[in-house]
């Protein structure tokens, strides 16, 4: 049998020096893992079609499901887009930088590997200050899909990137864990009709606030934006979600599982191995990908998951849920 040559490790790069080599190993070409408020990143230099090729190979990931553009500045804005509306402005005034994604229609110069064929680009300006760094003394856009496995959990530490793709990127930057934690809300300024086509941190009532306009979110955002398959973001370990009361039923018998949950009597009717999750929204949030990694490496051959509030300003962690459970 033989072997290819041998695979080059990931560098780990950390804050003041980590910026200057992420900046050169862009510059050539190559993969670098980004911190963002939301999940890492997987950046390649934007105007590079040969570089952004490469995301896919090392994710997985089909060719045509297009990849969010970050860009250091809001005037780049005009390099990257066209027919740019008003709203566009208002909300990238409002919500950048942050964690909230404008699709709009795409320059002439944007390359097909970039949007997937697609004609709109999505386009959003990340708050992490490292990421931040990059963009703005380099002068790139970096392309950039959550730096994980195709269908695999987004990280949300470097750790969690180099559990998924060692060895396939040539970087990771370490910048602590997401404040966020979940993947940025993806708004539609393409057509007529101001749409959410990803529910994410920016609230649909927070986007109304702005515009002055009643806002639609489909149920489930897979309409027009092909890398929303319904099975993602999945544990390696079957998930399943139940009810307060299903699982006060069910828990006083259950053997090998792993509870997540964040209601107390919940918790205290179970013996076995708990995760315990914040019932506040925004910290729940950020320590949901993390909880589930961490599930996975516990011994335990299923996850119980407590659902959590079915409530619009859970819509967020609901959509990502409904993904990440098998059928
Ligand atoms: O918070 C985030 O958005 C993170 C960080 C790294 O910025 N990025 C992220 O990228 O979640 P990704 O590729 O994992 O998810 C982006 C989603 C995909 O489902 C993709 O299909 C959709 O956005 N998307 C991107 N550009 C699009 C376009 N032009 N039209 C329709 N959907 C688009
Ligand atoms: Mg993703």
């Amino acid at each position: 049998m033989s072997h290819q040559a041998t695979e080059n490790a990931t560098e780990l790069l950390h804050a003041a020096d980590g910026v200057e080599r992420a900046i050169t190993l862009l510059r050539a070409g190559a993969l670098v893992a980004v911190p963002t408020e939301t999940v890492y990143g997987l950046a390649a230099d934007a105007s590079n079609p040969l570089a952004v090729a490469k995301i896919f190979t090392a994710k997985g990931r089909p060719a045509n499901h297009p990849l969010i553009v970050h860009l250091g500045q809001m005037s780049q804005l005009a390099d990257w887009a066209v027919d740019i509306p008003a709203e566009a402005y208002l909300l990238a005034q409002a919500f950048w930088p942050g964690p909230l994604t404008l699709l709009l229609n795409k320059a002439p110069k944007v390359s097909d590997v970039v949007t997937g064929g697609k004609q709109t680009i999505g386009l959003r300006l990340p708050a992490h200050p490292l990421l931040l760094q990059i963009l703005q003394q380099s002068g790139l856009a970096v392309a950039a899909p959550s730096a994980n496995p195709y269908k695999k959990l987004s990280p949300t530490s470097a750790e969690q990137v180099l559990a998924g793709l060692n060895g396939k990127i040539a970087a990771v930057l370490d910048g602590g864990d997401c404040q966020v934690g979940l993947e940025s809300t993806i708004v539609d300024l393409s057509g007529g009709q101001v749409q959410v086509l990803r529910a994410g941190p920016v609230s649909a009532a927070e986007l109304e606030a702005v515009l002055g306009v009643p806002i639609t979110t489909p149920q489930s955002h897979n309409v027009a934006v092909p890398g929303n398959v319904k099975a993602h973001y999945q544990p390696s370990k079957p998930l399943q979600m139940f009810s307060r009361n299903q699982l006060l039923k069910l828990l006083p018998a259950a053997q090998d599982v792993i509870l997540i949950c964040h209601s107390h009597d919940v918790a205290n009717n179970y013996k076995g191995t708990i995760l315990r999750l914040a019932s506040e929204k925004t910290a729940y949030a950020r320590a949901l990908y993390r909880t589930l990694f961490q599930a996975d490496s516990l011994a335990g051959s299923q996850i119980w998951l407590e659902q959590p509030p079915q409530e619009p300003a859970w819509a967020d962690v609901n959509d990502r849920l409904a993904r990440a459970c098998h059928p």
